[in-house]
């Protein structure tokens, strides 16, 4: 999987950058061309000779010497993937607020490529409030991150926070970036967003949603192959996959529209939308005054999108509906699985910290139509969209 691709591999002042030697060996042996960058401090733990010697490329550190400049923009477009293993506390806190005091900094800040890292710490760092803060930065910025592994640590303690091994580094590339594109010639469609129904010229009832998950499971199965219109309703964000095609909508019944038309050509139709179960009667075609002490608004029911489709959708589709609850959530999971016709239920519960609305992460269960159950661990919303789309693929090539 990874023969003949480009990695950039960033080594920063830990204990563990001795692993980063074992780390380029095996990254040669499996095919891929590597170039190391280290960070000044990295050249207190391993030496620029061996690095050479192994990636059988010269090794950057400074941003310039006596008579050259090391063009780190160049190196950012050159490669495929780059990765900083090990990361310390200091890199992060510098990546995470934009610093750029050397050649490995100034590449982060200017690189187009995809960008992982495996960070090395002691336990107290690990759990530090500023290194969650930092990290949960980076990853907002798109960066990946290796999880850590428990252990023997430097300082002799015992618990989180060592550079994965690796071989499980390399696992975690391939699988995040060089994945098979398993997904090539299907078609996907996926409703995310709030929707906004109109009272009058100035006012709506809408939603928290933010359409960050609907919008992760988009570029997720673009990545994967698939030709993906996302159907978005008012939301600041966008994808990032090219590959995506953002047809944006305001209402349920825009969003209906949209999604109906789309669903005749898709194998695979993904409902996360917060779509508004009611919209008012009229929408007043100019601003409601102030005129009594209360206001009553008629509200009447906006057509089930899912359960449209539900209604329609062939044996070849495969149709993914999503259900936020708060109390006999999986009860009425199943139940959405069966009114709607749906051969998956996501399953979001408010009563877990970190899922829902507006977070950076996600909690989940998966519920299939034929009675398979799937719990997941709290993620980034990313690798949350990796889970469902990995059953997704699961279940339409069963
Ligand atoms: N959904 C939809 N169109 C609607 C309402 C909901 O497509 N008008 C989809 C959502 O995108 C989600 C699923 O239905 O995939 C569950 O939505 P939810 O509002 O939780 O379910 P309801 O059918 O409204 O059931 P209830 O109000 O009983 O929770």
């Amino acid at each position: 999987m990874l023969k003949g691709k480009k990695i950039l591999l960033g080594i920063t002042g830990s204990i563990a950058a001795y692993k980063a030697i074992m780390l380029v060996r095996e990254l040669v042996k499996a095919g891929a061309e590597v170039k190391v960058v280290m960070t000044p401090a990295a050249k207190d733990f391993v030496t620029p000779l061996t690095l050479s010697t192994l990636s059988k490329n010269v090794v950057l550190a400074d941003l310039f010497d006596a008579d050259s400049w090391a063009n780190h923009v160049m190196l950012g477009r050159w490669a495929d993937v780059m990765l900083i293993a090990p990361l310390t506390c200091n890199t992060l806190g510098k990546m995470s607020y934009g610093l750029c005091d050397n050649l490995l900094l100034a590449i982060y800040l200017s690189a187009t490529c995809p960008v992982a890292v495996a960070p090395a710490m002691d336990e107290d760092m690990w759990h530090h409030a500023t290194t969650k803060e930092n990290l949960k930065r980076l990853q907002a910025h798109g960066v990946a991150v290796i999880p850590v592994e428990k252990g023997e640590l430097a300082s002799g303690l015992f618990g989180d926070g060592r550079m994965a091994e690796p071989t499980s580094i390399i696992a975690f590339i391939e699988q995040h970036f060089f994945l098979e594109k398993d997904l090539q010639g299907k078609t996907a469609i996926v409703t995310a967003g709030p929707t906004y129904e109109p009272l009058d010229p100035v006012r709506f009832i809408g939603n928290h949603s933010s359409g960050k998950m609907g919008v992760a499971i988009a570029d997720e199965l673009a990545r994967r192959g698939a030709a993906v219109t996302l159907i978005l309703g008012p939301s600041a964000l966008k994808p990032t996959h090219s590959a995506v095609k953002l047809q944006k909508v305001q209402t349920a019944e825009q969003m209906y529209e949209a999604a109906l038309t789309a669903f005749e050509k898709a194998d695979i139709a993904v409902m996360s939308a917060a779509v508004a179960d009611y919209s008012p009667a009229l929408k007043a075609p100019e601003k409601i005054k102030k005129t009594g002490d209360s206001l009553q608004i008629e509200l009447i029911k906006t057509k089930d999108i899912l359960k449209s489709l539900g209604a329609v959708k062939n044996t070849k589709q495969l149709l993914v509906g999503f259900a936020l609850e708060t109390n006999n959530e999986k009860e009425y999971a199943l139940d959405k699985l069966n009114r709607k016709n749906a051969d998956m239920i996501v399953l979001n519960s408010l009563n877990d910290e970190g899922a829902g609305f507006g977070h950076d992460t996600n909690k989940i269960t998966i519920f299939e139509k034929e009675g398979k159950e799937f719990a997941y661990e709290r993620k980034p919303k990313q690798q949350v969209a990796r889970d469902i789309v990995d059953r997704i693929v699961k279940m339409i090539y069963a």
